[in-house]
C-alpha cells in the first residue's frame, strides 16, 4: 500500500527547549523528542540567552536524529523541514534555522517556516485531529476560534478565522508588561522555590490557602501606566503589578530570613524538584504561592471569556507553557461551560515548547505549497496575522 501521508520534520530552538518532532499529514503525532535546556538555566532562575544558543547548538543534531529514528522515517523519506522563524531569542531561532537550512538544502525538501505562536495554536488541533482519527470521524469545531496563548514570552489573545485552508489571526489582546509565565518564575525566583516557576507554584499551591492574601484589580491591572489608551485593547493583560504586590507582602510580613534559608537550601540540591522545596516552605509561603496562582488565574479566564463574549468566539483553546496549570485548566472548564463555549488545551507534555507543534502548523503551508525563500532570517518580534 502507498503510503499518502505527508510527515514534516519540526524543528523548534525559539527559546530554552531544542526540540524536533515528525508529524504526519498534521494530525499523527509519530516522535516528539524535546531537550529541555532547565539544568543550565536553573542556577540563574531565567532564561540566559547565550546560554540557551550554545545549548542548542550542542543539542540540534542529536535531537533531530532521535526524531527521526523514533518516527519510523530518515532524511530521505521526510517530504518537507518545518522550523520555527519567530518570536523568540534572535541567538536561538538561528540555530534551528540554520541546521534546518542545512538540512533542506542538502536533502533537497521543501523548507516551511512557522510562526511560534500559531504553533502553539496548532499543537491544540493536532492532539484533537488525533482523538478524532482514532474515532473514524473529524474534529468538529467552529469558527471564530478564541485562542489563549499564554508562556513565559507570551499572554495573547488571537481571534482566528479561516481563509481558505489557513487560518488569519487577529490579535485581540496582550500582555503589556510580564507574560503570566514570566510573573510564576519571577515569583517563583523571589521566594525560593526553584525554576521554572510555573510547575512548582501550581504542585506548592496545592498545600496553600488561595483566599489567604487578597490581590486588588490594582495590582492587576486592566491598563498599563504610559501607553496610550488608544493603543490598548480592552483585554489586554498586565502582570508586573502583582509581582511587586508579592515583593511588598514578603516584606511587610518579614518573610526575607525564611526565604534566604531556603536559598541556602536549595542550592545545595543539584535539580530541585517539588518534593524537595515543600518540606522547605511555610504555612505563609504555601498560601502566598496559592493565593498568587489564584489571582492570575482568575485574571486570565475572567478576561478571555470576556473577550469571547464581545467577539462571539464559537471555540477557545487555551495553549503554551501555563495551560499545563491545573488550576487553569479546572477554572476554564467550569466557567467556559457555563457561557456554553468548548474550550481545548494540548496536552501538558504539548503545551510547553515542542517541535510537534511546528510540524502540524507547516502542514496547510505544505498543501498550499507556501514555502520558504532561501534568504530569510530569524524574527524575534515576529507578529501572528
Ligand atoms: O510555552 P513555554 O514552554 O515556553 C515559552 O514559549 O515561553 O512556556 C514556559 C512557561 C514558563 O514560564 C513556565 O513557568 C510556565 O510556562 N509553566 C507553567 C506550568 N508549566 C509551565 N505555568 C503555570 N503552571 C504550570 N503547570
Ligand atoms: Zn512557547
Amino acid at each position: 500500500m502507498v503510503d499518502e501521508r505527508i510527515c514534516i520534520l519540526g524543528i523548534e530552538t525559539s527559546c530554552d527547549e531544542t526540540a524536533a518532532a515528525v508529524v504526519a499529514s498534521g494530525e499523527r503525532l509519530l516522535s516528539n523528542a524535546v531537550y529541555s535546556q532547565i539544568a543550565a538555566h536553573q542556577p540563574y532562575g531565567g532564561v540566559v540567552p547565550e546560554l540557551a544558543s550554545r545549548e542548542h547548538l550542542r543539542a540540534i543534531v542529536p535531537v533531530v536524529r532521535q526524531a527521526l529514528q523514533e518516527s519510523g522515517q530518515s532524511y530521505e523519506s521526510i517530504d518537507a523541514i518545518a522550523v520555527t522563524q519567530g518570536p523568540g531569542l534572535a541567538g536561538a531561532l538561528l540555530v534551528g534555522i540554520s541546521y534546518a537550512k542545512a538540512l533542506a538544502f542538502a536533502l533537497s525538501k521543501p523548507l516551511i517556516t512557522v510562526n511560534h505562536l500559531e504553533g502553539h495554536i496548532h499543537a491544540v488541533l493536532l492532539e484533537e485531529r488525533q482523538k478524532a482519527a482514532e474515532k473514524n470521524s473529524g474534529f468538529q469545531f467552529e469558527f471564530p476560534v478564541l485562542s489563549l496563548v499564554v508562556s513565559g514570552g507570551h499572554t495573547h489573545l488571537f481571534l482566528a478565522a479561516q481563509c481558505d485552508a489557513a487560518w488569519v489571526y487577529e490579535t485581540i489582546g496582550r500582555t503589556r508588561d510580564d507574560a503570566a509565565g514570566e510573573a510564576y518564575d519571577k515569583v517563583a525566583k523571589l521566594l525560593a522555590l526553584g525554576y521554572p516557576g510555573g510547575p512548582i507554584i501550581d504542585a506548592l499551591s496545592r498545600h496553600g490557602n488561595p483566599h489567604a492574601v487578597r490581590f486588588g484589580p490594582a495590582q492587576i491591572k486592566h491598563f498599563n501606566r504610559g501607553v496610550p489608551r488608544e493603543k490598548q485593547t480592552a483585554h489586554d493583560f498586565s502582570y508586573s503589578g502583582i509581582k511587586t504586590a508579592v515583593l511588598r507582602y514578603v516584606e511587610l510580613e518579614g518573610m526575607e530570613d525564611s526565604i534566604a534559608i531556603r536559598r541556602q537550601a536549595l542550592s545545595g540540591i543539584p535539580h530541585p524538584k517539588t518534593n524537595d522545596v515543600l518540606p522547605l516552605c511555610d504555612q505563609k509561603t504555601l498560601d502566598l504561592a496559592a493565593s498568587f496562582q489564584r489571582a492570575v488565574v482568575e485574571d486570565l479566564v475572567e478576561k478571555t471569556l470576556e473577550a469571547a463574549r464581545e467577539r462571539e468566539a464559537r471555540t477557545l483553546f487555551v495553549t503554551g507553557g501555563v495551560a499545563a496549570n491545573s488550576l487553569l485548566r479546572e477554572t476554564f472548564e467550569a466557567e467556559a461551560a457555563k457561557d456554553g463555549i468548548p474550550v481545548y488545551f494540548p496536552s501538558r507534555k504539548l503545551s510547553t515548547d515542542n517541535a510537534a507543534m511546528i510540524a502540524a502548523a507547516a502542514y496547510p503551508k505544505y498543501l498550499a505549497q507556501n514555502f520558504a525563500e532561501a534568504e530569510f532570517s530569524a524574527e524575534a518580534g515576529l507578529a501572528l496575522r
